[in-house]
């Protein structure tokens, strides 16, 4: 079934994944699947050096200095609900923006009605951020500052190295959700003043689902949301503090994040710009053909320097669940419509009501299925 789909749901989870993936988790799974951490046999100690190898690859990748100071995680929401819960307390102020995703929104709402005071900053109709306007939302007891780095939606990146120093100059604590940039823009936490970093292990790190993870920067106190076994300091009922443990009760998905560090280490040897370059080179031939189309309205910056391979499209009168189901059904092509978790971005760029098509593109997609999705594109605004 995969094979015969085109796949441009990359921002959902990106799809097929390099066949080392796949292979380094069934290896994991069959050759040394034991629980990593824990005992001290021979198969317990390989799982437990995988892990760490995946803790390098990444801090590698985000220039973190110490691995340990990256923790694992089921996906990316549940690394920001780590931060903005174990972070924020009744009386806090929290800065973020309309672009955010329900992963950040749903845990700000809830804290909300605890006392945590929370500014939403407005983007423009593309989905724009000013950073003036997150400076002007500081206040005395502004602790944080949460934002994407390219949106879900409209695929818009925001400035975060712009947003990262104002946070620095503040001395307020920088989250960002790389959700829809890690494995294809550059992050450097040193760099962009990041002191929280959240992804998901399956989208563009090319990971399977149930992977995720956060970088924490050494010395700060989030309070972690579990407690249980980590496998060190056992005869203690207090939760070590020591980093991964402190956040990493249970079990971990040890084959799940070999598979991850299979991905990344894809990335790596690929090199992270030549995957961008052609995933933009993608978006950039998408957009200049479906502008070409009438009655089709594309959402966003049109400007490519802005925009991640994520593209929002509406064929104007027509249901986006219907055009996304008629891609499906009549041509084989993955999309995503309605409201993709982010009601916010959706109002931002006026599309609540109706939602939108979205196509996201991943390293494996290529020019000729963006021809034949145009081609497609063409026939529904046709038949519709
Ligand atoms: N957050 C993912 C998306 O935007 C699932 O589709």
């Amino acid at each position: 079934m995969g094979d015969r789909m085109i796949y441009f749901d990359n921002a959902a989870t990106t799809f097929p994944k390099p066949k080392e993936v796949y292979d380094a988790i069934m290896e994991a799974m069959k050759e040394y699947g034991a629980n990593p951490g824990r005992s001290g046999h021979k198969l317990a100690l390989k799982m437990s050096r995988e892990i760490y190898k995946t803790r390098e690859l990444l801090a590698q990748l985000f220039n973190v200095s110490n691995p340990m100071n990256i923790i694992f995680t089921g996906n990316c929401t549940d690394s920001l609900n780590i931060v903005i819960k174990g972070l924020l307390k009744e009386g806090d102020h929290v800065i973020t923006t309309s672009m955010e995703h329900n992963s950040v929104l749903r845990p700000l709402h809830a804290l909300k009605k605890k006392g945590v005071d929370v500014t939403i900053v407005q983007a423009d109709n593309m989905g724009r951020i000013n950073p003036e306007d997150i400076r002007r939302s500081i206040k005395d007891n502004t602790k944080l500052i949460a934002t994407t780095h390219v949106s879900n939606l409209t695929g818009t990146i925001l400035p975060v190295e712009e947003i990262g120093k104002i946070a620095k100059d503040n001395g307020i604590y920088y989250l960002v959700d790389a959700a829809q940039s890690a494995g294809v823009y550059d992050i450097d936490v040193e760099k962009m003043n990041i002191d929280f970093l959240a992804f998901p292990g399956h989208k563009s790190l090319l990971g399977p689902q149930g992977t995720g993870g956060l970088y924490i920067r050494e010395g700060i106190d989030v309070e972690e949301m579990k407690q249980g076994g980590t496998g060190s300091a056992s005869h203690l009922l207090d939760q070590p503090h020591i980093c991964p443990d402190r956040y990493e009760s249970g079990t971990l998905n040890g084959p799940g994040i070999v598979g991850l560090g299979a991905g990344v280490n894809y990335i790596l040897r690929e090199g992270i710009e030549r995957i961008r370059k052609h995933e933009i080179k993608l978006t950039k031939h998408f957009m200049e053909e479906v502008l070409k189309i009438d009655k089709v309205k594309v959402y966003g910056p049109l400007d490519i320097a802005e925009h991640g391979p994520v593209v929002a499209i509406n064929i104007l009168g027509a249901d986006s669940s219907e055009v996304s189901y008629v891609l499906d059904e009549k041509y084989n092509i993955a999309t995503r419509p309605g409201l993709h978790c982010a009601p916010l971005a959706h109002k931002t760029i006026g599309t609540l009501e109706e939602g939108v098509v979205r196509f996201s593109f991943g390293p494996f997609n290529t020019h000729e299925e963006i021809d034949i999705a145009i081609r497609a594109i063409k026939e529904i605004t046709l038949e519709l």
